[in-house]
C-alpha cells in the first residue's frame, strides 16, 4: 500500500478541467502582481537613491497636485483590475456546472457530516464514505448539501470548491483526466473535527469503476469464523447499529449518524482519514475514538478486550 499522507494536494497541480482553468487564473494574476512588484520596487529604491539628502540642508521643492499623474495612477489600476475581474467572471462560468446536463455524467449525492462525508450514488444502493470512487474522463456532477452545520466540499485538483449547506443543495462538478488518488479537504470551520474532514476520491478506469460500484452494491459477507459472528451479534445487538448502516448485518436502519459500515473493509482509512485501515487501528479506533479525533460524534463505548476483537473481525471480513 503506499504512504497514505504522502499524496501531496495542490491547486497547482490540476487534473481536471475545470481545475485547470482555476489554476490558469492563479498564474496570470500571480505574474501580474510580480511585474507590479517589480514596477513598484524599482521605483521606490530609484527615488530613495536619485532624491536622497545629499547634506545640502532645506526642504525639497513643495509640489501640490499634479492632473497627469493622477489620472495616471488612476487609470493604470483601473485597467488592471477590469483585466482580473473579466478573467475571474470567465473562470467562474467555466467552472459552473453545464446548465443541462449531459445524457451520460455520473451523479453523486455528497451529505456532508461532523465530521465526515458521506457519497450516495444514485440509481444503485452503494453508500460509502470519506473515499469516493469515480470514472476517470467523465463529469461527475455533485448533488451537496450537510446533516448538521455548514461544510465545504474542496479537492483542489479536480474542481472548484463549493459549499454544504443544510436544506439547500448545491450543484457542482469535477473530473479527473487521469487515474489516481486525489486529495480533499472539508474547506469550512466546522467544529473540532474539522481537521479531520478528509476525502479521498480515487479515479479509476470505466471497467475498475464499474467493477467497484459492482462489489459495494453487494452486502456485508456473512460470517464465517465463531468471532467474525459473534462481532455480528455485536453489532447488530450493542448500540453499534443505531449510528450506522450496515447492509447484510440484519439490523434496521440506523439513525445515519455515522458512516455506513458495509464494506468498511475496503476503505483505506478510518475516522475521514485520521488512521489507516489496519485491524491494528480499528481496534485502537473502536477501544476510545475522541483520544484519537477529538469532537468525534462517536463515545467511548468502553468495549472488553474480547469485544473490541469480535467487531475487528466482523467489520474487516471481506
Ligand atoms: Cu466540515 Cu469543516
Amino acid at each position: 500500500m503506499h504512504n497514505l499522507y504522502s499524496i501531496a494536494s495542490s491547486v497547482l497541480s490540476p487534473a481536471s478541467r475545470y481545475a485547470q482553468g482555476i489554476s490558469n487564473l492563479f498564474w496570470i494574476t500571480f505574474w501580474i502582481s510580480m511585474v507590479i512588484l517589480a514596477f513598484v520596487s524599482a521605483f521606490v529604491i530609484f527615488n530613495l537613491v536619485r532624491f536622497r539628502d545629499r547634506g545640502e540642508g532645506g526642504l525639497p521643492p513643495q509640489t501640490e497636485g499634479n492632473t497627469i499623474v493622477e489620472i495616471t495612477w488612476t487609470a493604470i489600476p483601473l485597467a488592471i483590475l477590469t483585466v482580473l475581474f473579466v478573467l475571474t467572471m470567465q473562470t467562474m462560468e467555466a467552472v459552473q456546472p453545464p446548465k443541462h446536463a449531459a445524457a451520460d455524467p455520473v451523479h453523486v449525492d455528497v451529505v456532508a457530516h461532523q465530521w465526515w462525508w458521506e457519497f450516495r450514488y444514485p440509481g444503485s444502493n452503494v453508500v460509502t464514505a470519506n473515499e469516493m470512487h469515480i470514472p476517470v474522463g467523465k463529469t461527475i456532477r455533485i448533488s451537496l448539501t450537510s446533516d448538521d452545520v455548514i461544510h465545504d466540499f474542496w479537492v483542489p485538483e479536480l474542481g472548484r470548491k463549493e459549499d454544504a449547506v443544510p436544506g439547500h443543495p448545491n450543484t457542482m462538478v469535477i473530473e479527473a483526466n487521469k487515474p489516481g488518488v486525489y486529495l480533499g479537504t472539508c474547506a469550512e470551520y466546522c467544529g473540532a473535527g474539522h481537521a479531520w474532514m478528509r476525502i479521498r476520491v480515487y479515479a479509476q478506469t470505466e471497467a475498475d469503476y464499474q467493477n467497484w460500484l459492482a462489489s459495494q452494491a453487494q452486502p456485508h459477507p456473512q460470517p464465517k469464523t465463531a468471532l467474525e459472528a459473534q462481532g455480528k451479534a455485536l453489532f447488530v445487538g450493542f448500540t453499534c447499529s443505531s449510528c450506522h448502516d450496515l447492509a447484510g448485518s440484519g439490523a434496521p436502519k440506523s439513525q445515519n449518524v455515522g458512516p455506513d459500515l458495509t464494506h468498511l473493509a475496503d476503505r483505506e482509512t478510518l475516522g475521514a482519514g485520521v488512521l489507516p485501515n489496519t485491524p491494528t487501528a480499528l481496534r485502537k479506533w473502536l477501544a476510545d475514538p475522541p483520544a484519537i479525533k477529538p469532537g468525534v460524534h462517536m463515545p467511548n463505548l468502553r468495549l472488553t478486550s474480547g469485544q473490541l476483537d469480535a467487531l475487528v473481525a466482523y467489520l474487516e471480513e471481506k
